[in-house]
């Protein structure tokens, strides 16, 4: 079997290569792909030196999978032609995820919308997928009819510039005097909070609050569900949290709930503690705490939810959906 990965260098491509190192045989046979700035450059996989290839037409090799995390033009410009040469791609990006014939797969939800056919598979937004781990085994005890989400999202959710540009403004803030560069964000990030995460659009909400709204609702089918998001970023490396206000069609039972969610793969409910963005890095799974029944009404339920943006907000998300496609022959070749 054959793997590209292409944005190898990248925060999220790195962490690809580990976890496909852990879920794929020794034998596979990689082929990593970045900027012209990384040709060249050598990224060990399995033990063995792999040599960056600038990600252009003439550089593509025909793989069995093909896993972007590069941005949404790099996807927009090679996916399909990876495609054309028999690859199944799975994509980080925002660019195909509402296209009504591309599944938006989270892995332990609904990975059987995938077919033989979707030779483009798009990975959601680490906001969302983290949130909707926790509400998909709340869903299906009570009936989701809305959500109200406040997510506090890591820096590295916007790439490794974003990281260099938060440990240069922490080294200023210790070595004041410095030479000072332009921070990433429009506000100081370090020890800080932003009240808005990624881009404004013309409604007053950002697009990562309206990828919250519509993935959520493609994700669980839920086409009618109210979703009433804010994303904030928060001077932390890796792990979004949510808060979340969930109301339901029935009236809710805390106890109910978190056997829900233990019972659910890939999620954990913390009784004794509060699991914090430190906690959530380097776990697999999205870990949940602080539930309780709404002051208002016996069909809400309040909770936390952190998890790692890298890991099942991005490249254990991607690598999971590769290793199924692989486990179920999917291939034509
Ligand atoms: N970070 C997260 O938590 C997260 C979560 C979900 C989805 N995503 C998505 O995943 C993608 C990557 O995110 P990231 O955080 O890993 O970003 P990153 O750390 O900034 O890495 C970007 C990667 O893209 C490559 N790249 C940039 N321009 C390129 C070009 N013109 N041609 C080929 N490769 C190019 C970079 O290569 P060089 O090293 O050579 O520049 C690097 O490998 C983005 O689409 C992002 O939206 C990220």
């Amino acid at each position: 079997m054959k793997i590209a990965i292409v944005g190898a260098t990248g925060l999220v491509g790195r962490k690809i290569i580990q976890l496909c190192e852990e879920y794929f045989e020794k034998s596979v046979e990689y082929h990593l792909y970045a900027s012209k700035d990384s040709e060249g450059k050598k990224l060990l996989v399995n033990t063995k030196e792999i040599a960056i290839r600038e990600l252009t037409s003439k550089n593509l090799e025909s793989c069995d999978l093909a896993l972007f995390s590069a941005g949404g033009e790099r996807s927009k410009e090679f996916a399909n032609e990876f495609v054309d040469m028999g690859a199944f791609v799975i994509d980080n990006s925002s660019t195909f995820r509402m296209e009504k014939t591309i599944p938006l797969v989270v892995y332990g939800i609904n990975e059987n919308v995938i077919e033989k056919n979707s030779k483009i598979i798009a990975n959601p937004n680490c906001t969302t997928m983290a949130l909707v781990m926790a509400l998909k085994p709340l869903h299906d005890c009570f009936n989701l009819v809305g959500i109200v989400p406040v997510s506090y999202q890591a820096v590295s959710g916007s790439g490794k510039s974003a990281i260099e540009s938060l440990e240069n403004e922490l080294s200023n803030l210790s070595n004041p005097g410095s030479a000072p560069k332009k921070n990433y964000y429009d506000s100081q990030i370090a020890k800080n909070v932003i009240p808005i995460a990624g881009n404004m659009t013309e409604n007053g909400y950002t697009d990562e609050e309206i990828k919250f709204s519509n993935e959520s609702k493609k994700i669980l089918d839920l086409p009618d569900l109210n979703v009433e998001p804010s994303n904030a970023r928060v001077g932390v490396d890796t792990g979004h949290g949510i808060f979340c206000s969930a109301t339901f069609e029935n009236s809710v039972e805390v106890s109910k709930a978190i056997e829900s969610i233990n019972s659910f793969e890939g999620v954990e409910y913390w009784n004794d503690s509060y699991p914090t963005p430190i906690d959530a890095e380097g776990n697999k799974n999205i870990l949940v705490s602080r539930m309780r029944v709404g002051l208002t009404s016996d069909k809400i339920l309040n909770f936390w939810a952190v998890g790692d943006n890298l890991l099942k907000g991005a490249a254990l998300n991607a690598v999971q959906i590769a290793k199924h496609i692989s486990n179920n022959d999917f291939y034509t070749k």
